[in-house]
């Protein structure tokens, strides 16, 4: 139910006291400020710093109070028909049993009145002795309709340009999703004035300002956008599964009726590129990426950690439409075998919110230790595709060196990529970024800061030994995953076929 009607109905059905839980105090004393003046009914707010002061109707007359007790006193003694908003008054009651006391008393005799009371709590929570006796609002955020009003009144502003589509528009707007109405308004205003202009490129500054309400929250990171298609080598399977889902969080494809991604589990052989993914997939789709750290979620008491989980979620759905990534879920499961099954307690109701969860977030959960996640985690319905990430063929990892020669602004023309594509097989993505890394220090070291060649990239593959070789067996029981079909391929089909006969070069001895 929207702000506005459900006040209505608190004051209607004459509800003595309402606490309003929000942290948009303008935008609630603008709605109430609307509602009273319809209703014809004064309004009256009263705070710390200014005391009693007048909203809509006439100014009150004798209202003077200059301590939360006296305060309430003097609501106690109004006459006639009258709403009171105190402010801030979860900082008056914090161990103060007088004025708690006095609420309730309070609360008990206006029912017998035409006096509302209503106390907004920015954060702030209602004391357990108060529960019976108020209602209890907890404001939601600006949905999409709300935000769209908040940007059409800017653009209408006649110095103001907006350069881009519906699609931008859109986007814009969703990803203002989460913000409060002044925090929206400030950003929007904030991306015209940096450069005079609405567009596609604001939408990371929208980002940016939304990583600071996740970064309030411990167990979330939020993640800048850092990597694009252009800085994963191979994968194309997964990659063109991704780019086919790009525009799956606009208003288009909700018209069409298209279902919500729900998320993505990459499974694999460490070092392939499966955190990379994750933070490509954000870039890709334009939003923000919210990293959640399962270890940080266990806490010591009773309920912590499941109170700690709900939060945290909680927080990801505000700000949907995003990625919230989980790395290494199966470490999330491990986090004491004795704890008393607090981690299975944690772990359920996280499937369970990823089986139910009605706001937009995408959710990327990344594994590499197959033998301890639950078979229960990747049943259908909580992630629409699992991909396994396997060793790169022939044709990625050229990809591979070319990405990373790249990054170190050399140009992979240089170099005899057929050489060295042979010598890696069975290198991962980490180990042949590494690779490059070493043939630079070589080269370095050797003389005045030479440039490095391709044989200084042969000479650093040789030193490094795959974990391919080096945990063979480990690799192989990670590999029957994808033979055993039980998840798709990152690679295309043909790819794996050539990239399965490969067998380690100490195992054909
Ligand atoms: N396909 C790839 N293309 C380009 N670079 C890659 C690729 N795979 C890995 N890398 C490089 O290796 C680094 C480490 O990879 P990443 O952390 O994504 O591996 P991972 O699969 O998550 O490994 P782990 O299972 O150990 O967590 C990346 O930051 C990137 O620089
Ligand atoms: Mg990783």
């Amino acid at each position: 139910m929207d702000l506005t009607k459900e006040l209505e109905l608190c004051i209607r059905s004459r509800f003595p006291l309402i606490c309003i839980q929000s942290h948009e105090e303008e935008r609630v004393i603008d709605v109430l400020n609307g509602l009273c003046e319809s209703r014809r009914t004064p309004l009256v707010m009263w705070d710390h710093a200014d005391f009693f002061q007048t909203l809509s109707g006439d100014a009150r007359e004798g209202l003077r109070a200059k301590d939360p007790l006296s305060a309430l006193e003097a609501v106690e003694r109004a006459g006639g028909e009258l709403v009171f908003l105190l402010r801030d008054f979860h900082q008056c009651w914090d161990n103060q049993p007088r004025v708690i006391r006095k609420v309730r008393n309070l609360a008990q005799q206006l029912k017998y009145t035409k006096k509302t009371l209503m106390i907004s709590l920015p954060g702030g929570r209602l004391p357990p002795e108060l529960r019976d006796e108020a209602v209890l609002i907890d404001v939601p955020p600006p949905d999409y309709h709300d935000l769209e009003r908040i940007l059409e009144h800017l653009l209408s502003t006649p110095k103001v340009r907006w350069e881009g589509d519906e699609g931008t528009r859109d986007r814009i707007i969703r990803s203002a999703l989460g913000l409060s109405s002044s925090q929206a308004q400030r950003v929007f205003a904030k991306a015209i004035v940096s450069n005079g202009v609405l567009d596609e490129r604001d939408i990371e500054l929208i980002n940016q300002e939304k990583s600071q309400i996740v970064g309030e929250s411990g167990a979330l990171e939020y993640i800048a956008p850092n990597a694009g298609l252009a800085d994963v080598g191979g994968l194309e399977n997964l990659k063109a599964w991704l780019r086919l889902r790009e525009r799956a969080f606009g208003a288009k494809a909700r018209d069409y009726g298209l279902p919500e991604p729900k998320g993505v589990a990459l499974i694999g052989v460490p070092g392939t590129g499966k955190s990379l993914t994750a933070r490509m997939v954000a870039s890709l789709w334009r939003v923000p990426l919210i990293k959640l750290d399962m270890g940080a979620l266990f806490g010591q008491f009773v309920g912590e950690s499941e109170g700690n989980l709900r939060r945290a979620l909680h927080l990801a759905e505000t700000v949907a439409p995003c990625v919230l990534w989980i790395d290494e879920i199966e470490k999330g499961l491990s986090m004491g075998g004795g704890d008393g099954g607090t981690s299975q307690r944690v772990f359920g109701a996280m499937l369970s919110w990823m089986q139910d969860k009605r706001r937009p977030v995408f959710v990327v959960a990344t594994a590499n230790d197959v033998g301890r996640l639950p078979p229960e985690l990747l049943r259908r319905g909580r992630f629409d595709e699992t991909f396994f990430l396997d060793l790169p063929h022939a044709g990625e990892r050229r990809e591979i060196f070319e990405v990373h020669l790249r990054k170190r602004k050399r140009d992979p023309a240089g170099y005899n990529l057929d050489l060295l594509v042979t010598a890696s097989e069975g290198y991962v993505g980490a180990e042949i970024e590494q690779t490059v890394i070493e043939a630079m220090y070589i080269a370095f070291n050797d003389g005045d800061g030479r440039e490095f060649t391709t044989d200084d990239l042969m000479q650093a593959l040789k030193k490094l030994v795959p974990l391919s070789r080096a945990q063979k067996e480990r690799i192989a029981d990670l590999r029957s995953w994808l033979v055993e079909g039980r998840a798709q391929s990152a690679s295309y089909r043909e790819a794996r076929e050539a990239s399965r006969r490969f067998v380690p070069i100490e195992a054909q001895r």
